[in-house]
């Protein structure tokens, strides 16, 4: 007979988002008040696994925190235990494997199952510990929204209200100053974070990885617009957006990373550019602004609470039954287990690998209401 579960654990890794307490809470709250289960947080995700930093999650842990971006329990995006930076007896740095630190860690403390939030690195690494024979559950996190074994990931619709907020604020300086205003979005590979702000940020241009950009195009949108008595341009610009005739513009390579690329500088390369193209012609400045960070941060909204409840509390209900080596995801409103080896290092999220992500299709719904209303692509 399974031995009776008695205590969990849980850590979050990777980059942050919006709802990654609320994700927290509700793990807490079900394991304790549906299961009895005692709760312990590592901090610092995997770096508190293997160095035993931890703290008791109680009811009193994760109240207050709901409605608050970040994660209480601390995020880390470097430390694979599978090929851990360690110094040797040369002082020297080399990549060890020391995942069995971590599992005597989780023996110690008698964890009976551990639940892992993170993105394709943090989740691979939850794979590993799986075939190791821990028993693991997983939550994927993203803004991007790009993780295609699930209809919508938490923190993306926050990060969309806080570019929707962005394009708003843009609009009234760019009608004042009659400027072309550009918004570059994170998203990595994948546009939905510029395609849904754009939407609804109301965007005159959307640029996004799925398709490439002629700049002559952009311009005539601006043009055109000009002409017609807007004096204004607004364009939404994926920091994965790439022209037809270039390539994705990197802003620097974190080498141990899972996923060594940093994306950054799209909009500022394609403001100077675009104003040779308009400023004869419309006189026309260009200008562009990156909302950065602000996009992964700030209070949750409703939508992000009331999903990131159903990933929490689902994770611990397939603790429960047993459901190990999986991931919560949600498909058609309906939260189900997917064999987390069918998502992670298949290149299946976007974090690590540009093979497959869940992507925009350039001829789907979305990209045809929007050239519909009038917005250009580029293309
Ligand atoms: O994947 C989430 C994300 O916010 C991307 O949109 C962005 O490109 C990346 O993380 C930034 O990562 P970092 O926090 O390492 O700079």
């Amino acid at each position: 007979m399974e031995k009776p579960i008695k205590k969990i654990a849980l850590l979050t890794g990777g980059g942050d988002c919006s709802g990654l307490n609320a994700v927290i809470r509700s793990v807490v709250r079900t394991a304790i008040l549906k299961y009895g289960y005692e709760v312990i947080g590592f901090i610092g995700g995997y770096y508190g696994l293997y160095n035993d930093q931890y703290i008791e999650m109680s009811l009193k842990t994760v109240s207050g925190i709901y409605h608050q971006g970040g994660t209480i329990l601390k995020n880390s995006n470097k430390d694979n235990l599978f090929a851990y930076k360690v110094k040797d007896e040369t002082g020297k740095f080399v990549r060890k494997d020391v995942s069995d630190i971590a599992i005597a860690n989780l023996k110690k403390h008698e964890v009976d199952a551990l639940v892992i939030i993170g993105g394709d690195g943090t989740l691979t690494s939850a794979r590993d510990f799986g075939r190791k024979g821990v028993n693991v559950v997983g939550i994927p996190k993203t803004i991007d929204n790009d993780v295609p074994a699930t209809d919508i990931t938490f923190g993306y619709r926050t990060a969309l209200d806080h570019i929707t907020d962005a394009l708003d604020a843009l609009h009234t300086t760019a009608f004042s100053h009659d400027r072309v205003m550009l918004l570059e979005v994170m998203g990595r590979n994948a546009g939905w974070l510029a395609l849904e702000g754009g939407i609804s940020g109301s965007a005159d241009v959307i640029l996004i990885p799925e398709i490439p950009y002629d700049i002559k195009k952009v311009a005539a949108k601006v043009i055109e617009r000009y002409d017609r008595g807007s004096k204004f341009s607004i364009i939404c610009i994926s920091e994965g957006a790439r022209p037809i005739d270039g390539d994705v513009t990197v802003k620097k390579i974190v080498e141990d990373s899972p996923d060594e690329i940093r994306f950054g500088g799209a909009g500022e390369q394609l403001a100077v550019l675009l104003e040779k193209f308009v400023s004869p012609i419309t006189g026309q400045e260009v200008r562009s602004t990156n909302l950065g960070y602000i996009q992964r941060g700030g209070v949750t909204n409703a939508f992000d609470r009331v999903l990131s409840t159903r990933y929490g509390s689902f994770a611990v209900d397939m603790v429960a039954n047993g459901d190990y080596g999986k991931m919560v995801a949600v498909k058609n409103n309906k939260m189900v287990p997917v064999d987390i080896v069918d998502v992670v290092g298949s290149g299946m999220m976007g974090e690590t690998s540009h093979g497959g992500a869940k992507v925009v299709n350039p001829r789907g719904d979305l990209v045809t209401a929007a050239k519909c209303i009038g917005i250009s692509f580029g293309d």
